[in-house]
């Protein structure tokens, strides 16, 4: 779908007229009294995100309510309803009218950023689709925004989309088709002539290295294990990158500690953290970010087989401490250990950031609304927390502290992979901090409730909603670019 921007209203298409807090518009008013009846009738009262349709001389007017505050958030839910109305209506053109909104420059290119956010869909398998169930609208018009919007969509938004579809992409494919080898070309495919650095390191290279936790997890696996690198050099030369760490779990079935029958189907997005650094980093590069960023992303399929990795199994990691593997579904971990501590020897960055769909447990801590964030730093927390409120990514704060690091003491290693039931995603997140280096600022993100939605939101319809990329893109926007 195309986002255009206008001084004037096209002549096609349907006119979409936004109404702040019930008080009919000048424009609503303009197309008689008839239309005042029928929002009346329809029982609209202008609350952000509801719709009413006028037909006023045969023409479709939709009008939309867009509450009482002109605020970000406010605007994203007026371009997401938009195009959740009208996207497979039949229709195929729509002018939103922002003249008497309220929104400025900002808000305006967000009303855009939302509307190409929620007309992304994945339809690729589905051959038998009617036509009344394919997209139909092409073109939203932004129209009377003011100045500023339409420069700061294309050069800051546009780019910002590009990522998030990727990331949604990945995320949504089915696990025959991503794994770790195609995760890479395809990624590989979607950024180039972005001027991303791509690299690729198979099993030979990482078996060399003595990635030992990686490859443990990646052992039942036919798919070979790829760890996936993307540099983007738009900073000063010689300052040390952000390193941005994505857990890349193609598929996982929980290895021999094997995972129920019921919903294992949604283990193909455990790849959801490598799926957001991988679009974060297309959308840092299509927006020519001055900064130095390095994305990470560690790709395996954890299967079941006869050369599995066993519960009892001690691996040895990349830095030399030594892991009992207790259980071979808690692999997340494992996987983020040796890319870690990857980056830190090959890289040297000021921070680290890790997303990862890692733990059942944060989902029943915050549900759908919050990932959650676990760091060394408080400036750093602080930063991504507010990044997280900017975007709509949202993070909330969770504790780190001695106590829970002894949990994950092992008898006859360094540290066993999992500690008790009880705080099971700060366990996980101990486990990862061992192997952050001192001086390190170090961030983890727990995206398990984050990367897949049952339902509609404004800016995505359900499924993978691409989270993490605009948080990412914003942080390295406010801390590396000022
Ligand atoms: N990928 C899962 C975590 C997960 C569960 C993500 C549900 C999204 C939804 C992870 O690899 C896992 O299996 N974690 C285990 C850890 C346990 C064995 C300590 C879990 O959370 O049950
Ligand atoms: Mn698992
Ligand atoms: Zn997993």
């Amino acid at each position: 779908m195309q986002i255009r921007f206008s001084d004037s209203l096209p002549d096609r298409g349907v006119r979409v007229i936004p109404v702040r807090g019930g008080a009919a518009s000048g424009a609503i008013a303009d197309l008689g009294a008839d239309a005042a009846a029928a929002l009346r009738a329809q029982r609209f009262e202008g609350e952000s995100g509801a719709t009413a349709d006028l037909y006023p001389a045969g023409k479709r007017v939709l009008a939309i309510g867009i509450g009482d505050k002109a605020t970000g958030e406010a605007a994203e839910k007026l371009g997401g309803a938009v195009v959740a109305k009208l996207l497979t209506s039949g229709e195929s053109e729509a002018a939103i009218e922002l003249s008497d909104s309220g929104f400025d420059a900002e808000d305006s290119a967000r009303v855009a950023l939302a509307a190409a956010l929620r007309a992304w869909r994945h339809d690729r398998y589905r051959t038998k689709l009617k036509d009344k169930q394919k997209p139909s609208l092409a073109t939203v018009t932004i129209v009377g925004a003011p100045a500023g919007a339409a420069k700061l969509y294309e050069e800051r938004y546009a780019p910002l989309v590009a990522g998030v579809e990727l990331t949604r992409e990945l995320v949504a494919e089915p696990p025959n088709i991503i794994y770790p080898e195609s995760f890479a070309k395809r990624v590989r495919e979607s950024v180039e002539g972005t001027g991303l650095k791509v690299r690729v390191l198979g099993q030979a290279e990482m078996t060399a290295l003595g990635m030992g936790a990686l490859l443990g997890v990646a052992q039942g696996s036919v798919r070979e294990p790829q760890l996936l690198v993307l540099e983007w050099n738009g900073g000063a030369d010689g300052t040390p990158p952000i390193a941005l760490v994505g857990k890349g779990v193609t598929f996982d079935t929980g290895g021999i500690s094997i995972k129920p029958a019921a919903g294992m189907e949604s283990m193909k997005w455990d790849m959801g953290g490598a799926g957001a650094v991988a679009g974060a980093m297309k959308a840092i590069a299509g927006r020519k970010a001055k900064a130095n960023v390095v994305g990470i992303c560690g790709l395996v399929e954890n299967m079941p087989d006869g050369n599995a990795q066993r519960p009892g199994d001690v691996v040895t990691t990349m830095d030399g401490q030594t892991v009992e593997v207790i259980n071979t579904d808690a692999e997340g971990r494992l996987v983020l250990a040796d890319a870690i501590t990857w980056v830190q020897r090959e890289y040297k960055p000021r921070v680290i950031v890790d997303l990862a769909t890692l733990t059942g447990a944060m989902v029943i801590a915050l549900g759908h609304e919050y990932a959650g964030i676990f760091s060394n730093d408080d400036d750093l927390a602080l930063q991504l927390i507010g990044a997280g409120d900017a975007t709509g990514d949202k993070l909330w704060r969770q504790p780190l502290g001695d106590a829970y690091d002894r949990l994950i003491d092992s008898p006859i290693a360094d540290m066993k992979n999992v500690g008790p039931r009880e705080g099971g995603s700060i366990t996980a997140a101990q486990f990862i901090k061992r192997f952050v280096g001192d001086g390190v600022k170090w961030a983890h993100l727990d995206i398990a409730g984050m990367a897949w939605s049952d339902k509609d939101c404004p800016t995505w319809a359900k499924g993978a909603t691409g989270y993490g990329v605009r948080l990412l893109d914003r942080f390295v926007e406010d801390v590396a670019e000022g």
